[in-house]
């Protein structure tokens, strides 16, 4: 039997939310990952250190009996952040990151940050202290085309804001694209700048969202794109290169808001993230190189120990697991690749 062993993995971007959806998805992420980075886009977000704090506690209370599971938290940033708030979030150990979405550019996001400029004094302390910037990499400009948002986000922000900003820590969320692929890894050697890849964006491309019709269940942000780009995010996760590391993005909705005139964005991941990236480095012949993008890449960059307890995955004959909708009082939620073929499964040890 194959096996991949390795330390237990951290997902570097997960979106738990709160209240009934919190407490039904947190199992799933807790199971397969010693710690994760939780999203702020909250109703309302969650925009201070306060805040952070206390959806920190919301969490931990609903963490079912037995299960050990550490939540790294972000700020959401917008044009009123204060430096000072931040810093004292980050020093006394309850922000770990601060998340940039330009507003608008994503689920709630409507109170991100409208320009660059008006953040300016709390990029300047985040570069100071070692703060993580998390960005959300696509302009919002509506004529740019929503396929190229994310290309045009590294030549009009990006590279102005390392410039200005050289020592700042940055991870492109969400990479896409080959253009994200070939920046990371060309600026990405100093340590200093990384990139984190769903296992959605590993599996699908554009056609996914209209095989026979419409698929809102296949509509994230960014969205997905052409095969050429899939193939380049496949290769750069495989390649175990230390600026590119796992975060599923993993983001529930119920089935009512997905289908819909106007559906959201966000695909729900959790129950089978691990097992649907480690198929991936599977086909690709580089399990080898899975440790690296999911157990150590993600911990160096934000300057933590790897987690100490190790896990077990093993490849089974089994070739169709049907993961049931998740009942919430708030609706239903469907699975990303609920009735693929999933041949990973986590060994109890
Ligand atoms: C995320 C959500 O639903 O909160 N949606 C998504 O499509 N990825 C927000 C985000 O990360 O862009
Ligand atoms: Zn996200």
């Amino acid at each position: 039997m194959q096996t991949v062993t390795l330390p237990r993995p951290d997902d570097w971007h997960v979106h738990l939310r709160d209240g009934a959806i919190l407490k039904a998805v947190l199992p799933y992420t807790a199971r397969a990952f010693g710690r994760a980075i939780i999203m702020p886009n909250l109703r309302p977000p969650v925009t201070t250190a306060a805040m952070v704090a206390e959806y920190r506690s919301a969490i931990m209370e609903v963490l079912p009996e037995g299960m050990s599971f550490t939540p790294l938290m972000t700020l959401y940033l917008t044009d009123a952040t204060d430096p000072d708030d931040l810093k004292k979030g980050f020093t006394e150990g309850i922000v770990t990151a601060a998340k940039l979405y330009p507003a608008n550019a994503t689920t709630n996001s409507e109170l991100g940050v409208t320009k660059i400029k008006n953040i300016a004094s709390v990029l300047e302390t985040m570069q100071q202290i070692g703060m993580p910037l998390l960005v959300h990499g696509e302009v919002t400009d509506p004529y740019v085309d929503i396929f190229d948002r994310e290309a045009v986000f590294i030549d009009k922000i990006l590279t102005p804001l390392r410039k200005d900003f050289p020592d700042l820590r940055i991870v492109f969320e969400h990479i896409t694209t080959s253009e994200a692929v070939d920046y990371i890894t060309a600026e990405g050697l100093d340590g200093k700048l990384a990139a984190t890849i769903t296992p959605h964006h590993l599996h699908i491309n554009r056609n996914a969202l209209f095989q026979g019709g419409i698929r809102p269940h296949y509509y994230c942000l960014p969205v997905a794109k052409r095969e050429k780009h899939r193939l380049a995010l496949v290769k750069a996760a495989t390649s175990g290169e230390k600026m590119f590391f796992l975060g599923t993005d993993t983001a529930p909705h119920t089935r009512q808001a997905k289908e819909s005139v106007c559906g959201c964005a966000g695909i729900f991941s959790a129950p089978s993230a691990l097992e649907l990236y480690l198929q991936i480095f599977d086909e690709a012949k580089c399990l080898e190189k899975f440790e690296a993008f999911a157990s150590r890449n993600g911990p160096d960059f934000y300057r933590l120990p790897a987690n100490e307890e190790w896990v077990v995955y093993e490849k089974t004959s089994k070739e169709f697991n049907e993961i049931k909708p998740i009942l919430t009082e708030n609706g239903e939620i469907l699975s990303f690749m609920a009735s693929a073929p999933i041949t990973w499964r986590l060994v109890n040890t």
